[in-house]
Parts: structure tokens; sequence; C-alpha cells
């Protein structure tokens, strides 16, 4: 252990004194001292003022998933909610990371690697590795998969955990209280019922919030003064009110952190907890789960190596973390108390969503009423699961999952919409969606009938409500908005008829709604890369939109002249189009 933080610390010494040469900075020990940070936040905020751009990617972040189970659905939405979060920005031009990984010791893994009679680190192993899968099938473009059992992990934790000793906020006491393992965090008094176990008619004690199993423990060990961070963590919210969203769930922390705040337990006696960092010079000690798993965060940034201001360029601050409501209260009340306590700067928002249901319980590994994400790709295709998650599931509100919605989610808002649209324009030979751009496009008309006005306008809206959806950190409510404009455009169709245009002379009446038809399919495809990317590139292929004008600024009227000829081969039958009938609808 002594001899890891040593190295550490010799790493850390050549980073600072390599930046003591570049910056003039002068650092004795490897620690940076709390009045030169405060100068660098004031400097990065002053440049912030001026409107200097700050070279940071964007970063965004899934939880980091137990491994003691297989991944479910529930998993699989955070890691999408992530991925769209960051293929917007990527859209829009800006570098974005993401990050997302494994949450490995703790009693929850430990038990379940004993009920296995297998070693902990073996069922990490094997499981992680399922959950990377899952990330790979579902074309989650991640950057970081962190596992909290590599070396640069605990290297991370364990000098986190030195300068937490440092700074005085950590004392030694002995802890009672109820613990549940299921959601590896103490519970007050206040939040604990008893229960009756439906299948053994026993009684237990179990967590209000969860109804988990919880457990007596009365033992030794180190408190992290959360107590001492009420009045900071409530200025927090009351200046950021965007650093939890939504706004209710941020209601509920600043609830809690006003009422219930106590100091946090933050390790477990080796003789009950063995699978995790031990506490570094009291190895009878182990690091409390959820400290370890919260700094992966700043892992995956570089943490500890950070000359003093660098971590902007390695992601930290993150912009986003994306979490279930379930763990909301740890990373918006435990976490950044934590960075405060060290000074270091604070995630921007915590985005929490909504659970998924199966029979109106929540969906969860310990319960096992859960959906294998592997075998409903499997099933229905990449993009479905993907368009009917997003689709249907949502930030505010749980969701109830089942077969009959994805049916009917797909045949409404993919097949019916877009994927008849672009059959419709894409396939008649009476008129060619390259001569319409060619007559139309960049020739802007005073005179057009009134259809054609409001399909006009309600293509020139669309990106600035979706912008202002994902803004407010809404996929769903941004993909309601695309999908609006798939089925008000077919009814644009259906009004117009361009195929009751048999008159020569009327040629460019028929070019101007060929062209309001195809910009909407266009600028359609283009916004919902981030959403079914698969599925978008087809569609964008088969309008012969170029690889290098499928980005957010082409996402307007008149901004592409040089699409309408497919790089595909048409088929026609219902088999060879975008959205083909399902598999088996039942
Ligand atoms: O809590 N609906 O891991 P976990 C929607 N290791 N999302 C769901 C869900 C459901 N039914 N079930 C799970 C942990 N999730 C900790 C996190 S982070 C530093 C440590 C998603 O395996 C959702 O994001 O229990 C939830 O917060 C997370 O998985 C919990 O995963
Ligand atoms: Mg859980």
């Amino acid at each position: 252990m002594r001899s890891n933080l040593g190295n550490l610390s010799r790493r850390l010494s050549t980073v600072t004194s390599r930046q003591t040469v570049r910056n003039g900075w002068t650092c004795q020990s490897c620690r940076v001292s709390q009045a030169r940070r405060k100068l660098f936040s004031t400097t990065t905020a002053l440049r912030e003022a001026k409107g200097d751009a700050i070279d940071k990617p964007y970063y965004v972040t899934t939880p980091i998933f137990y491994v003691n189970a297989s991944p479910h659905v529930g998993h699989l939405y955070s890691m999408l909610i992530a991925d769209i979060l960051k293929r917007w920005q990527v859209l829009k031009g800006r570098p974005a990371i993401l990050s997302t990984g494994t949450d490995e010791h703790g009693m929850k893994v430990q038990q379940a690697a004993q009920a296995q009679d297998i070693q902990p680190k073996a069922l990490c192993d094997t499981n992680s590795e399922t959950f990377r899968d899952l990330a790979k099938k579902a074309n989650i473009d991640y950057d970081f998969f962190i596992r909290t059992t590599d070396a640069e992990h605990k290297e991370a934790v364990e000098y986190f955990w030195g300068r937490l000793k440092e700074s005085g906020y950590i004392y030694e006491t002995t802890h009672e209280g109820w613990y549940c393992v299921s959601d590896e965090t103490y519970y007050p008094e206040t939040m604990i019922k008893k229960r009756v176990s439906p299948l053994t008619g026993k009684s237990f004690m179990a967590s209000v919030e969860t109804g988990n199993k919880v457990e007596w423990q009365s033992e030794q060990n180190y408190h992290f003064r959360l107590t001492a961070f009420k009045d900071r963590l409530l200025k927090l919210y009351a200046d950021n009110p965007e650093f939890v969203v939504p706004k209710t769930r941020l209601a509920e922390v600043v609830n809690w952190v006003t009422n219930n705040l106590e100091d946090l337990s933050i390790s477990r006696p080796r003789s009950r907890l063995e699978w995790g960092i031990p506490v570094p010079d009291d190895p009878e000690q182990v690091i409390y789960v959820w400290v370890d798993a919260l700094i992966n965060y700043i892992t995956v940034a570089g943490y500890p190596m950070w000359p003093p201001g660098s971590e902007h360029t390695k992601g930290w601050p993150a912009d986003v973390h994306v979490v279930g409501k379930d763990i909301v209260r740890f990373h918006s009340i435990y976490w950044p108390a934590l960075l405060m306590a060290l000074d270091l700067p604070l995630p921007k928002t915590v985005l929490s969503h909504g659970h998924w249901l199966m029979s109106k319980k929540k969906m969860s590994k310990s319960v096992g009423n859960v959906v294998n994400p592997f075998f409903a790709i499997d099933r229905w295709g990449v993009d479905t699961i993907r368009y009917f998650l997003i689709y249907h599931g949502s930030i505010t509100e749980d969701s109830d999952y089942s077969n009959e919605f994805i049916v009917i989610n797909y045949k409404k808002g993919l097949q019916h919409s877009i994927g008849n649209l672009l059959n419709r324009i894409t396939q008649p030979k009476q008129w060619s969606v390259r001569d319409a751009v060619v007559e139309i496009c960049g020739k802007p008309s005073d005179e057009l009938p009134d259809l054609v006005i409001s399909q006009k306008q309600m293509i020139e809206e669309l990106v600035s409500k979706v912008e202002k959806h994902m803004d407010a950190l809404n996929p769903t409510l941004a993909l309601k908005a695309i999908i609006d404009v798939a089925f008000a455009s077919n009814v644009f169709m259906s009004n117009a008829k361009p195929w009751d245009v048999k008159n020569e002379s009327e040629t460019t009446a028929l070019n101007q709604i060929v062209f309001h038809t195809s910009e909407a399919l266009r600028v359609v495809g283009i916004l919902l890369q981030p959403f079914i990317p698969e599925k978008s590139k087809r569609l964008l292929d088969v309008l012969g939109v170029s690889p290098d004008r499928r980005t957010f600024e082409f996402a307007k009227l008149h901004a592409d002249n040089d699409y309408g000829t497919s790089f595909v081969p048409i088929v026609k039958g219902a088999q060879g189009s975008l959205f083909p009938p399902l598999p088996v609808e039942d």
C-alpha cells in the first residue's frame, strides 16, 4: 500500500516539476496549495467571463454498474441517454467524451461471488465484460470503460483518501445503524419499516425507499464530516438550479440536505468486508464502496495527475452525470461534498432519469424481473430498441416496458412516419428529388402556396426546438419534436398531392412540394443521427446526402444543394424499405 502511494507521489512530482518548468510553478510536495487552486479558479473564471474558449471536451458519464449480475434494459437506458448527449455535442462540432464502466467492490459483489462459490475478481471479470459487450452491441460510443479494480483507479482512490484525511474532514468513531447491502448504504431510522416476505411469511426490516432488506450494524469505522458542508451544499443548489435535473428531484435533494444530513460512514471493518480498497495506513478498514465508486469520474479524467488547472483538458469537471433516480443522493450530495473537501471543481449537472418497470415494479437485478437487453436487440434490432427506449421512456416519470409497446412505437413512429415518407418521396417515377433540389435549393420564392409556407416554417423551427430540448437534457422531447415533423410532412404530402400534378407547366409547383418534403427528411435524418445512428445513416444514404454534409450546420432549409441521388440501390417492397416489418409481432 505504502509503496503504491510512494510511486504515485513520485509520478505526481514528475508531473508537477515538468509543469514548474513550463508555468513557473513551484510545488514542494506533490500537493497543490489551496491558495494556488483558488488563484487558478479565479483565472479560469475571468477567462470564462471574457468569453475565452476553454479547451475542454464535453464530458458525460453513466453510472458504473455493479457486477453482481448481468446488465438489463435499465442499465442500457442510462448508457443510451449518455450516448445521445455525447453524439449531440459531436454533431454540433464540440469534442466530447463518454465514460461508462463497472463498480466492482463492496458487500454486494462479495456476497454474489460467495453465493456462486467463486472468487470476487473472477465474477467481476466475467460480468464486467458483459457490460462492455452491451455497450458495444447497443452502439454506445464510449471513450472510456473504467473498472474500479483497475490499478489507476485504486491509486486515485488512495490518493483521494490521503487528501481527505489531511483536510481534517475524517474522524474515527463507532457507528450504529441500518445497513442495506443491496443499496450499499446506511438508512436513517426514519427511513426503515417492517416488511413481511410474501414467500416465507417472515418479517424483516427494510428500506422505505427501495423495499430492500436492512441489517443492524455496529462497528468502528471512519466518518466523513458531511454535515460541515450543509450550507455550501444548499448554496450550490440555490446558485445552480440546474445542478440536478429535473427540478422535482432537486427539490428532494434540498429537502434531504435540510432535514436528514448526517455524517457519512466511509469505511467498513475488514472483518465484514474484504473485497474493496483498504484504507491507506489502516489495513483493518476498507473504503466504502460508494466513495470508491464516485471517484471513478475523476480517475477517467486523469486524477490525480493533474497539474494545476489541467483537469479541463481531460474533461473535468463533468458536464453531465447521467444516473437513475435511485442514486441521485449519492451524486448530488455525497459527491459534491467530497469534492468540496478537497477543493476540486464540481460537476455541472446530475441528470436523473425515471425507472423502467416490469409489471409496475422497478426492473432490478436483485428482484430478477429484468429484460435481457442482448435478446431485445437481437430480436428487434438495435435502433428499434434505441428508438423505443428514448421515445417511450422518460426523464421525469417511470415507464412500462413491454414488447407490445415496442411494436406500436416502431410501426407508428418509424414505419408509418419516416419510412413511409421516404418511400413516398423517393419511389415515384413522376418526379426526382435531385431535379427538385437543383431547381429550388438556394432560390427561396416569395410566392408559395400556404401549404408549402407552413411546411417550410415547420422545418425552419425544428432545429431550435430540438436544440432547446437537448440543452435542457431531455432527449425524449427532442426525439418527439423530430418525429412530429415526419408525421406532419406525411400530412403535407397527402394534402399537397404531388401525384396529381400532371401538367408540365406546373413543374415548379411540383418541385416545390417534392423539395419541401425531402428537406424535411434530410433535416430529420441529420438530427436523428445521435438517436438511431444506423437507420439515420441509411436514410441519408438513400437521400444521397454527402457524409460531410451531415453535421448540425446543415440541419436547416436550403443548406445543401448537393443531394438527391441515392448512394444505395432503392429496393421496392416492404422488406427492402428502411423500416421493414418486424420479425414476429407478439
Ligand atoms: O447503483 N430503470 O449500480 P447499479 C432505469 N454501482 N435505470 C435503471 C434501472 C431501471 N429499472 N435499474 C438500474 C449502482 N438502472 C452503483 C452506481 S455510480 C458512481 C455507482 C440504471 O448496478 C440507473 O442508471 O445498481 C441506475 O441509477 C443504475 O442503473 C444503478 O445501477
Ligand atoms: Mg441498484
